[in-house]
């Protein structure tokens, strides 16, 4: 019994460092994952159907620059400054990296 309890103690340990590991650089979400925010508005994929503007395949500068502009409180959004102000400058980067497919 006292192998048993011993064996079991070890496979919880073991289990333990397998999967509450977080994986390398996983405090900061990668840009695929951000981009899931933007799908609901923009489109799958960033590719818009409707009026709203296609933001995949625009270039990193562009999408950057127009979020940072956003959030800066430039420009005259409707909704884009308040969902910009949401994500730090390099969250906007990964996400700029994302959406031009670089
Ligand atoms: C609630 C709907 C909504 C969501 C969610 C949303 N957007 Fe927007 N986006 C807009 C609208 C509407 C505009 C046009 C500007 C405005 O009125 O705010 C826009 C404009 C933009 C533009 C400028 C495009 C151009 O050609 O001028 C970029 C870049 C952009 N959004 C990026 C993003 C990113 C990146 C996300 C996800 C983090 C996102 N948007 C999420 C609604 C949304």
């Amino acid at each position: 019994m006292k192998i048993l309890k011993l064996f079991l103690g070890a496979v919880v340990l073991f289990s333990g460092t397998l999967f509450f590991t977080p994986p390398a650089g996983a405090n900061m979400a990668s840009g695929a994952v951000l981009a899931n925010t933007c799908y609901s508005c923009h489109g799958t994929d960033g590719k818009s159907v409707g009026d709203m503007p296609t933001i995949s395949g625009k270039s990193q500068k562009f999408i950057a620059d127009k979020m940072k502009s956003f959030k800066a409180g430039k420009l005259d959004p409707t909704v884009m400054n308040r969902i910009a102000k949401g994500f730090t400058d390099s969250e906007i980067d990964a996400l700029a990296k994302h959406f031009s497919g670089k």
